[in-house]
């Protein structure tokens, strides 16, 4: 059996250590293909590769079509909007994700890019603390609720929206529970986002949403590009000159907000939020550990498309 690593965007060393481990332990070989710059390259490494560990890989109909011997992809990380999942299961290959693995690792980057938005991006001026605070967590999932954790330390006052999540799971953490993202809004000086890209929330963060927050708001994405109304988004901070917004997932208007809303706007240059060596490891190696469980015993924990 043969498990390809295709990450674009590679793991550390100490990850892809781990994962070789996992595999050769199971008998199995595994094949590297990291920081790839052409599909063809993708489509070439993965024609005789029975399991794939990827990360924001895309893997489309031409990808599983170059892959006739594939079992299974395990996307190492939490979103799997990059993988076709209908396409997936008409060649009858099983995808899963690895939840929760590298979730800290972005709730520490969305704190990170939260002090620097409301230090004014060191730039020498006077700048507020978050503290006292009052932070909105749209969705409460794995990295909300790191995000929920490691506010309580900086003291801030947690509000959360989450239509799939029970008011009682977020109450019994000590998180104020609202009923509309309209209301998490309406009601908070920061938003951190955390919902995954769907039909449904596409597009979903449009001028009505954002144009609720209070004076000085900031808004923080480190969930994806895609969900973000990008020119409802660009006219409103032109409409807005005290919002503030960082992302970690570039936008593709990126010239645009950058040029325009100096020292309101951030962008990471590449997808960081799970860029750290702990998250690669714990990604990583689930993803290996789920990959020996599905083709030695047939386990599909965390199988998210249909059979
Ligand atoms: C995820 O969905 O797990 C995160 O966005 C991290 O994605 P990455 O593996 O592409 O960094």
């Amino acid at each position: 059996m043969k498990v390809l690593v295709a990450t674009e965007k590679p793991f550390a060393k100490v990850a892809v250590d781990g994962i070789r481990k996992e595999v050769e332990a199971a008998g199995y070989e595994l094949a590297l293909l990291e920081k790839y710059t052409e599909k063809a390259q993708l489509l070439e490494a993965v024609k005789d590769a029975n399991a794939i560990i990827i990360r924001s890989d895309i893997i489309d109909n031409e990808v599983f079509d170059a892959a006739p011997e594939l079992r299974i992809v395990v996307r190492a990380g939490a979103g799997y909007d990059n993988v076709d999942l209908e396409a997936a299961t008409a060649h009858g290959v099983c995808v899963m994700n690895t939840p929760g693995q590298n979730s800290n690792a972005v709730a520490e980057l969305a704190f990170g890019m939260m002090i620097m938005a409301v230090r004014n991006f060191y730039d020498g001026k006077s700048g507020t603390e978050l503290m006292g605070k009052k932070l909105g967590i749209h969705a409460y999932g794995n990295v909300g609720r790191n995000v929920a954790r490691i506010a309580k330390g900086i003291g801030m006052d947690i509000y959360a929206y989450d239509a799939y999540c029970p008011k009682e799971v977020m109450e019994a953490d000590g998180i104020k529970p609202v009923d509309s993202a309209e209301e998490l809004y309406a009601t908070c000086n920061v938003v951190s986002l955390h919902i995954p890209a769907t039909a449904e929330t596409k597009n979903s963060i449009n001028y009505d949403l954002v144009n609720r927050m209070p004076k000085n708001g900031l808004l923080v994405n480190t969930a994806r590009k895609e969900v973000i109304n990008e020119a409802d988004l660009l006219r409103l901070i032109n409409d807005r000159p005290d919002l503030k917004y960082v992302t970690d997932i570039m936008p593709a208007h990126h010239e645009e907000f950058a040029d325009h809303f100096p020292g309101r706007y951030f962008s990471t240059p590449k997808k960081m939020g799970a860029q750290t060596a702990e998250a690669n490891i714990n990604a990583g190696i689930a993803a290996a550990r789920q990959i020996v469980g599905f083709l030695k015993d047939g386990c599909e924990k965390f199988r998210v498309n249909k059979k």
